[in-house]
């Protein structure tokens, strides 16, 4: 059997995974161009991605041998998996090892953004921490977490995760589901009052087509005035333009914001110029352990695609039914 990955990767996986099939893998330093994925997977049975890889109707019409896709990532908003399930292909993920890692990135925005450690870094660095700039007691002032209001929008593993820690720094935790769900040490409420209570709001839904711009320019405009707003989850569920116009006229404290609708993000995204705004390059999930346990998760689904099995973390196991 004949398997692509589509990047090098940590520890052991692809050795793995080498061991029990033909692999061939993209070792160049820049993510594949599409046509070359195409290219690459034209006699391939299997997949292993990225989030970086758009696997979508057009490719899948160019790759008739692909029996299963195996991705990197919790995330499947990449991948269009109606089209997969049509053609009864499974598609792996790594759900469960990210989960601390993303809540403790999310913990950071909040702080930064709360407490504008990158403007005071700046200032450090620049400079400009002068005889004539001295410390005086409105420097730097921010917010406090302690008493303050979260509001998750999203209670799923990495939203509670997040509840568990707000918990420990004082704050009292709001939350809000899709399909509701009650979660201990959270109250419930309407996403009207998650809105409108909540001194720091924090993004930990999937970006489906529900979701899309879930925070657009009406929910912005009735956040709690002074409120800062964290995503880490995809940059889809809020409106940019209305974010950053909403933290430019000061209507919103500040924003940490890790995930944009457009990854690597445009020069000209509007949150960019910003100072009240923290900024990172989709890092949730960047630490040596839970890439390593990403990966190795990863080469587990493909492993048992190849070798005829159900993959352990399936996206669309109703695929399984048909065989
Ligand atoms: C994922 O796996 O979907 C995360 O966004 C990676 O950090």
């Amino acid at each position: 059997m004949k398997v692509f990955a589509s990047c090098e990767l940590p520890g052991d996986a692809l050795q793995r995974l080498a061991a029990v099939c033909d692999l061939d893998t993209w070792t160049e330093p820049h993510p594949i161009p599409a046509n070359v994925l195409a290219e690459r997977l034209q006699d391939c049975d299997g997949l292993l991605c990225l989030l970086v890889n758009r696997i979508d109707e057009a490719l899948l019409e160019q790759c008739p041998s692909l029996r299963f896709v195996s991705s990197m990532s919790v995330g499947v908003d990449h991948v269009d998996v109606a089209a997969l399930t049509r053609r009864g292909i499974p598609l792996g993920n790594t759900p469960g090892v990210l989960v601390d890692t993303t809540a403790d990135l999310a913990m950071a925005l909040m702080l930064a953004a709360a407490r504008r450690i990158p403007e005071a870094d700046q200032f450090v660095r620049s400079g400009s921490w002068d005889p004539a700039n001295p410390w005086h007691p409105d420097f730097f002032v921010g917010k406090d977490l302690s008493g303050a209001t979260l509001g998750l929008l999203g209670l799923g593993a990495i939203g509670q995760a997040v509840a568990h820690r707000a918990a420990a720094f004082g704050m009292r935790v709001l939350g809000w589901n899709r399909t509701p769900r009650e979660v201990a040490g959270v109250e419930s409420v309407s996403f009207e009052d998650l809105l409108s209570a909540s001194d720091f709001l924090s993004v930990h839904v999937a970006l489906a087509a529900e979701t899309r711009k879930l925070l657009d320019r009406d929910a912005i405009a009735r956040m709690k005035p002074g409120a800062v707003l964290v995503n880490t989850a995809r940059g889809g569920i809020v409106d940019e333009a209305a974010l950053a116009e909403a933290l430019a006229d000061g209507r919103l404290f500040a924003a940490g914001v890790d995930v944009f609708s457009r990854e690597p993000v445009a020069p000209g995204n509007p949150l960019i110029g910003l100072p009240n705004v923290v900024l990172a390059p989709h890092i949730g999930s960047a630490s040596r352990g839970t890439r390593l346990r990403m990966a190795a998760l990863a080469a587990d689904n493909a492993i048992a695609a190849v070798a005829g099995e159900a993959m352990p973390h399936c996206v669309n196991p109703e695929v399984y039914g048909r065989n």
